[in-house]
């Protein structure tokens, strides 16, 4: 199987998405003097160029990709090929309204924008394979590509009638039969019961709260189809290339797609990741997502798109001060990355996104974000050959599963205040601010190598997966679940007891009572210090924990927030940020899990991959880490002994 590596050749990946399409040719030259001034080895074409490749149905013009393909290959800059199927020409829609995607409204999604299209149009699907197998045909001999891009972000939605017919096959291979939806389903409750498969809809627009089986299937189904759009193109590219990796760039945390399940498919993840500039947890943000896609990868990805200053989708967008980029550039590299790229490589003068920045702004060579582009291309090509492919390991497990995401977070639940996104964030901040490195597993996966496993929010658990978790507990291992774990089973049916009874026994529960949701600005006093927000639960113990702490005061005064039983803790509370690090702290002790380096100073974030040790400044202020011994710091070619100092943003990679 092909892989990053075949791209990379102990290269880190620099450069980003290039749309030379929106400029006259004679900027392509001078792209090319910046490119190769900067040390980009790698740009992006085509993600969104199929009006230009296509522009009539049937008709190709490929005459100008083929000079830019000569033209990068000529200045050793390789190509990633993008499948231009995320942004159909407007022929398409106005010859074959069938490729246009439906809300739950009915509403159409009209092209004039982007992405609008069907994921479970035949027709669509039938152009996308026509002009992929041209396009593939064309390029497999072609030296500048050297790895394939598949759509663009996968991320539709489709209520419409086409996608309902394939909503009903796909029921039909889940559940073989009526009845067993019905039963999965739960359609007993308010007249649901389905006689026909005709019956049965995609959760279109209803006049109350829609059945959640129903909608937790129709999330299932819009994963599964996108994945068959993906896995259709990515086979047609892999028959003309065998020998070259491909991907598609997921979205970080993105709801619509089950991406442990995507990357299964893909040869290397990657991802785009846009952290907020003024964001003070967008150091973490970035890591959580940083850690999901190495995971994801099991090993090296790609930051397929970052933004070199601002983008133009937030309310106020913020560009990045000086030092920023090369900061968080670095930091992905310390978590894994292989390859660091852009949206996009020259900032647009028209269109959508004139106002989200490229590696070249507006300002041009002269500006500082291209001058700070090219610091960053000498320091990328300065570490490259040392970090390219390490690996970076990691004792700490944090459990994610979309599947249970999409049926927690829906309507009519105890508590809308609880968002799944920013539960799994407060889990993964604390385990950052401890200093442990933290991988993410999905639940059903093999966890023997963790010493400690968390659960910030599995609300469904199938049952293999309380199985895998009862396996690792016996087989040493350290768990913390949060609350509102093992609560549904795989059809979103609320396990007796309203959590699973093994994971009671597992805490040493033998009731749960009532949920007590807490109002947003409540906490709940536990012993201790101890603070909770955002929920709390009536539990009553069974006597054979072997610690808890109680809740103080109020209506659950003395009833256990936190119980420990061996190694096996329940947390059925958010503990405000000190409480959960300290917890979490706590329990990775207990577990012999270290952090990368003890006595840090705030705000400073060390990581360790392969022999180097990454130390990235997230402050402002200069700083001065404790760091034994002598080591060689990559980036500014000096000796430090016993302890470095890190300027404003500033980055150490030490080299023992
Ligand atoms: C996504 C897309 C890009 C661009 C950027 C803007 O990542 O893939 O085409 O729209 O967002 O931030």
């Amino acid at each position: 199987m092909p892989r990053l590596s075949d791209v990379t050749r102990g290269r880190l990946l620099y450069g980003g998405d290039y749309n030379p399409e929106q400029w006259p040719e004679e900027v392509w030259h001078e792209d090319v003097r910046l490119m190769k001034e900067a040390g980009v080895n790698s740009v992006t074409l085509g993600v969104f160029s199929w009006s230009k490749l296509e522009p009539r149905p049937g008709e190709r013009d490929f005459g100008w990709l083929d000079r830019l393909m000569d033209l990068m290959h000529d200045n050793g800059v390789g190509v990633v090929l993008a499948t231009p199927t995320a942004s159909p020409p407007p022929w398409m829609g106005h010859l074959h309204p069938d490729t246009l995607p439906r809300d739950a409204d009915g509403r159409t999604e009209w092209w004039g924008g982007r992405q609008h299209f069907s994921h479970s149009s035949a027709t669509y699907r039938r152009y996308a394979a026509a002009l992929t197998e041209d396009l593939a045909a064309r390029y497999a001999g072609h030296p500048a590509l050297t790895l394939w891009h598949i759509n663009n972000e996968y991320c539709t939605y489709d209520w419409g009638d086409e996608a309902a017919d394939r909503f009903r096959a796909w029921l039909r291979h889940r559940y073989g039969s009526l009845d067993a939806l019905n039963t999965a389903w739960g359609s007993a409750f308010w007249s649901q019961g389905y006689g026909d498969w005709a019956e049965v809809l995609p959760p279109r627009h209803a006049h109350y709260l829609k059945n959640p089986t129903q909608v937790l299937d129709f999330k299932r189904f819009t994963s599964d189809m996108l994945l068959e759009c993906y896995t259709a193109e990515r086979d047609i590219v892999r028959r003309h290339t065998p020998h070259l990796p491909v991907t598609t760039n997921f979205m970080p945390l993105w709801a619509g797609q089950d991406a442990w399940r995507w990357s299964e498919e893909e040869d290397v993840v990657s991802v785009d990741l846009y952290p907020d500039p003024r964001d003070p947890d967008g150091p973490q943000a970035g890591a959580l997502v940083q850690d999901m896609t190495r995971s994801q990868a099991r090993g090296p990805w790609m930051l397929m798109e970052q933004a070199a200053g601002p983008v133009n989708w937030r309310r106020v967008n913020h560009p990045k001060p000086r030092g920023l980029n090369r900061l968080w550039s670095l930091q992905a590299v310390a978590r894994g990355a292989d390859a660091v790229c852009y949206f996009q490589w020259r900032q647009s003068r028209q269109g959508a996104e004139k106002f989200h920045s490229g590696m070249v702004g507006h300002a041009g060579e002269r500006g500082r974000t291209y001058q700070e582009i090219k610091e960053l291309g000498a320091d990328l090509a300065r570490i490259a050959p040392h970090v390219a492919g390490g690996q970076v390991t990691a004792d700490v497990a944090v459990l994610h599963d979309w599947h249970s995401w999409w049926a927690g977070d829906q309507e009519a639940r105890p508590s809308r205040e609880v968002d799944y996104p920013e539960v799994l964030g407060a889990w993964h901040r604390a385990l950052w601010g401890a200093g442990l490195t933290t991988d993410f597993a999905h639940p059903g996966h093999d966890l023997t190598g963790y010493r400690l496993v968390v659960v910030p929010q599995l609300y469904l658990l199938t049952d293999r997966a309380v199985d895998n978790l009862l396996e690792y507990v016996r087989g040493g291992g350290t768990l913390v679940c949060g609350f509102l774990t093992g609560v549904a089973d795989q059809d979103d049916r609320v396990r007796p007891g309203g959590m699973d009874a093994r994971l009671r026994e597992l805490f040493g529960i033998r009731t749960l009572h009532e949920w007590w949701p807490l109002e947003p600005g409540e906490t709940a006093e536990c012993g201790g210090g101890l603070r909770g927000t955002l929920w709390s639960e009536e539990l009553e113990p069974d006597g054979t924990a072997d610690e808890t702490v109680p809740y103080r005061g109020g209506e659950l005064d003395g009833l256990p927030a936190v119980l420990r039983k061996g190694r096996a803790w329940y947390v059925s509370t958010l503990p405000e940020p000190e409480a959960l690090r300290a917890l979490l702290g706590r329990a990775a002790a207990g577990a012999g899990v270290r952090p990368v380096l003890d006595g840090l100073p705030d705000g400073v974030e060390a990581v360790r991959r392969g022999e180097l040790l990454f130390l990235l400044n997230h402050g402002r202020e200069p700083v001065t880490a404790e760091v034994p011994g002598t080591h060689h710091d990559l980036l500014t070619e000096t000796t430090v002994t016993d302890r470095v100092t890190l300027g404003r943003y500033g980055v150490a990679v030490l080299k023992p």
